[in-house]
């Protein structure tokens, strides 16, 4: 097998892997022969490179050009990651050998060191002290969603909704709308330099509704928490593990034929958005939950609940009531730890895979270290190889970098 960029493909070349779009649905098949069309295809939806049938590439061979020594590092360093987890498991042994892979070519190591802990400034968790029960009670003011978030989301749950009403509603805010632009006229969708896009019902006739409102919406929800200071949390790491877990929520659910991969991708954008609740309202108590988790190698989200009476996965979820949004955002959301338990354990699978691999990779953090470990029960009843691992996430990477060179232009 090797693998080959666009532009050198030769009509009649045979593919080894098949090929997929930006949503994960099919483009060619494995085993097929690329005719011109094909490679016109594969341009406007911006697929950077193929796998095609040949003998003078092999995907197990280290790369020559990085540093043996290096990888080495790389690979003890990553497996610290990985204490919570059986790496002896077909599917975590798989992400752990892309995650080497990935962190060696893009030069991602692993930060080690201690964080200050004040240990006077929060008790284990008692019941004077339930975060939960303090949000419910309504003693802190949640952020309101932003009217245009809302209609955005009624827009991506009618499926007839129409080009112009999209349009209208993107069309209220002038910053969205031009974000938006910009990023349908990048290489994400790699449309032909012919056809520059410069109003939002235009993008939407070339690109399709349901995209443009879950970018819309993704861009606008985050929008709210855009001033919280640097030193309360790093929120363009944040936005990073969050928009990766969204693209690689998106790929899995085309690759499992599940419907409605939109509400997939929001639900991946915002599952650690109870984080951000956390280090906003109650700052000492996150720092330091952050810090014991760090220091003593235990899973935050478990340290949060032991500490705080609470995890992010519930406080996301008390967001995600105010805002009203559908009851398919808080199963995934709240499950995304343990999706088995999940009223619809498929769609909580879908986030809680795309939550480990996108920890594993190192792409931006919402403050966890470490790979959160694997719901096998979910795991047996989800039904994916892991051998499919290695293109959903060069897809999803793909997508990732497209994307983000936009967002922060
Ligand atoms: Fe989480
Ligand atoms: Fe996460």
């Amino acid at each position: 097998m090797m693998v080959v960029p666009i532009d050198k493909i030769k009509s009649g070349q045979i593919l080894a892997e098949e090929v997929r779009d930006i949503n994960g649905r099919l483009l060619l098949s494995k085993g097929h022969a690329i005719e011109a069309n094909h490679i016109r295809i594969f341009k406007i939806w911006g697929i950077p490179e193929v796998k095609l049938v040949g003998a003078d590439h092999h995907d197990d061979e280290p790369d020559s050009s990085i540093d043996p020594e290096f990888i080495e590092q790389i690979k003890e360093d990553v497996k610290t990651l990985f204490c919570h987890v059986d790496l002896e498991h077909p599917a975590i042994k798989e992400v752990y050998k892309i995650a080497v892979q990935f962190r060696c070519k893009h030069n991602i190591i692993v930060e080690n060191g201690d964080l200050p802990l004040d240990d006077q400034s929060i008790p284990r968790h008692d019941r004077e002290k339930d975060f939960l029960k303090t949000l419910q009670a309504k003693k802190i003011i949640l952020p309101e969603i932003p009217s245009i978030a809302f209609e955005l989301q009624e827009v991506i749950e009618n499926p007839i909704s129409s080009a112009e009403h999209i349009a209208q509603v993107v069309s209220k805010s002038p910053s969205l709308t031009a974000v938006l632009l910009r990023i349908v006229n990048s290489s994400y969708f790699c449309l032909p330099s012919s056809s520059k896009i410069s109003t939002v019902s235009h993008a939407v006739s070339l690109i399709g509704t349901q995209e443009i409102s879950v970018l819309a919406l993704g861009i606008s929800v985050f929008s709210i928490f855009k001033n919280i200071p640097k030193e309360t949390i790093d929120m363009h790491s944040f936005v990073r593990h969050s928009l990766l877990c969204g693209l690689l929520s998106r790929v899995i659910a085309a690759y499992k034929n599940v419907p409605q991969t939109e509400q997939l991708f929001v639900s991946g954008l915002l599952h650690d958005l109870g984080r951000l609740i956390l280090y906003i309202y109650f700052p000492d108590e996150s720092r330091n939950v952050l810090a014991r988790s760090r220091n003593c190698n235990k899973l935050l989200h478990q340290e949060e609940k032991e500490y705080l009476g609470c995890d992010h996965a519930q406080l996301g979820v008390e967001l995600m009531k105010q805002w009203n949004l559908p009851l398919i955002l808080e199963n995934n959301i709240l499950f995304h730890h343990n999706p088995s338990e999940a009223q619809q354990p498929v769609p909580a699978t879908i986030i809680h895979l795309a939550d480990i691999i996108a920890n594993s990779l190192g792409i931006g953090s919402s403050g966890e270290k470490f790979i959160p470990s694997l719901d096998y029960h979910a795991w047996e009843n989800f039904d994916i190889s892991p051998s499919s691992f290695e293109t959903i996430i060069g897809q999803a990477t793909h997508q990732f970098h497209a994307l983000e060179s936009v967002l922060h232009a």
